[in-house]
């Protein structure tokens, strides 16, 4: 394919997470011989249909299905163990290799207990009215460990008495936060611990250990009977994953050097990043090019692409200008089949928001873009964009230069675009089915017309305008 993909280049989300990554990265893959994920854990869902089979990695990379292609999880995801063991479990039993995966020996390790907190944290938030909408995966509180120094690299589970040192001290820092901030009691505790994620054949002789040993520890500590049991497990989990461990800085530092070609997998979207995103209803690691670059370790990528759907989504809370509520968010979320791949919740919905994308373009330093789930908008007679934000709220105080009644073509911050309303631009639709479309001359004229919108209105080329599920049904420019 494609002369104009550079040897190392990333995809990267440009709206809130589900924009398609997953299709394209597969998709791309075989012009590449490593697919690299570099931030994110199982919060992720990244979906692949292929013959008709649909195929969802939540850790993997969505180059795997390859078994050519070096697949790397660099030091920057957080790994759910259990999570990631199934999926190989899975692809095993379906008959594909794994032997393929390289993971880092510091990537950090998701813990019980970060799910566990995650869930009440956002119980307790949620009697406030100030919940984020998490995945409930345990994510937050396990980049929280990372930057408070406290968390647990893959590598420390070889060392059985330095691990046993900070599951325990963990322990003693969240069972703590659990019964005097979240107000759970010791029967809670115990409850949440022995069923921290959900039964499959992986991890039930797992958590049946952790029943075990806590209903047999009677008057005993739950905290030191936690802690060995967990040191027990986490160690053999360890030498599960072994053969896959490896430095991955140094392996890719090497593969660029001998001009190997990688693609690096962004998970989440531009709009979820912590510092660019719509904080605090965001993930806790860096969607954007910066944080691909912070968890490979690698910063010579050349070339990025944005990825972004025809119309906009959202999972969980959290401000959404062009949101559309009612029959019309209902009646597009059908079409798109936007439920979350990870956790199933419906995806609010809404038109597709020009200053989202030149905000994205902006921040990942790029002009060049992916457009996906054109065909979905196929049925529509009109199709509004969003060009422009009405400031609605009251005069700021933070930052004087937002003054009611403003229009904005630039992106706020949260706690102004929370009182925007979309400023709307109608352009006629094609109504009639567009999946079989493989070139851009294919398209209807109002298709080709929206499309080119779009790209003015975001100041982006796109590459790829995907029209369907298949790998093929996709246009390439
Ligand atoms: P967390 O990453 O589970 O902590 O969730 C924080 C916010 O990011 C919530 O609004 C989630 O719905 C959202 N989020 C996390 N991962 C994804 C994703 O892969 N796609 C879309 N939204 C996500």
């Amino acid at each position: 394919m494609s002369s104009w993909l550079a040897p190392t280049a990333a995809i990267i989300g440009g709206q809130w997470g589900d924009e398609g990554k997953g299709k394209i990265v597969d998709l791309l893959a075989p012009n590449f011989d490593m697919v690299v994920r570099a931030t994110g854990g199982n919060n992720a869902g990244h979906t692949i249909v292929i013959n008709g089979k649909k195929h969802v990695f939540h850790l993997l990379p969505s180059g795997i299905l390859y078994p050519e292609k070096l697949n790397v999880i660099a030091d920057g995801v957080v790994i759910d163990l259990f999570v990631l063991l199934e999926e190989i479990r899975e692809l095993e039993k379906n008959g594909l290799r794994v032997e393929n995966l390289r993971i880092s020996a510091n990537a950090h390790i998701l813990m019980p207990y970060h799910r566990i907190l995650d869930v009440a944290r956002e119980e307790k938030l949620s009697g406030i009215g100030a919940k984020i909408g998490t995945t409930g995966r345990g994510i937050g509180p396990c980049y929280a460990d990372t930057a408070a120094r406290t968390g647990i690299p893959l590598r420390m589970l070889f060392d059985k008495t330095a691990l046993h040192n900070s599951i325990r001290q963990n322990l003693e820092e969240k069972i703590a936060l659990l019964a005097h901030y979240c107000g759970y009691d010791d029967e809670k505790i115990r409850h949440s611990f022995s069923n921290f994620i959900s039964e499959n054949e992986i991890t039930a002789s797992y958590l049946a250990r952790i029943n075990h040993a806590l209903a047999s520890s009677g008057a005993a500590p739950t905290l030191d009977t936690l802690a060995l049991v967990l040191v027990d497990i986490y160690a053999e989990l360890g030498t599960r994953i072994q053969q896959y461990v490896t430095n991955t800085t140094a392996l890719l530092h090497r593969a660029h050097a001998f001009g190997k070609r990688i693609l690096f997998e962004g998970a989440q979207g531009t709009f979820l990043d912590p510092y660019h995103g719509t904080y605090p209803y965001v993930t806790s690691s860096h969607p954007t090019i910066g944080g691909i670059i912070a968890g490979s370790g690698v910063a010579r990528i050349s070339q990025t692409l944005i990825v972004l759907k025809a119309y906009t989504t959202r999972v969980g809370e959290g401000p959404f200008v062009s949101e559309l509520h009612g029959k019309d968010g209902d009646a597009l979320r059908a079409s798109g089949e936007e439920y979350g791949a990870t956790t199933g919740r419906p995806r609010r919905c809404g038109w597709y928001d020009s200053v989202m994308a030149r905000h994205a373009a902006a921040v990942n330093g790029t002009t060049e873009a992916v457009l996906t789930k054109l065909d979905v908008l196929s049925s529509l007679e009109k199709i509004p964009v969003c060009v422009g934000y009405q400031y609605t709220g009251s005069p700021c105080f933070a930052d004087k230069a937002y003054k009611p009644g403003m229009e904005l073509r630039t992106m706020p911050p949260t706690n102004i675009m929370a009182h925007c309303e979309p400023m709307l631009m109608e352009l006629p639709g094609w109504k009639c089915d567009i999946s079989g479309a493989r070139t851009f001359a294919h398209l209807p004229p109002a298709a080709q017309n929206y499309v080119r919108k779009l790209e003015e209105l975001s100041g982006v080329l796109f590459r790829i305008i995907s029209v369907g599920k298949e790998r093929d049904a996709t246009i390439i420019r």
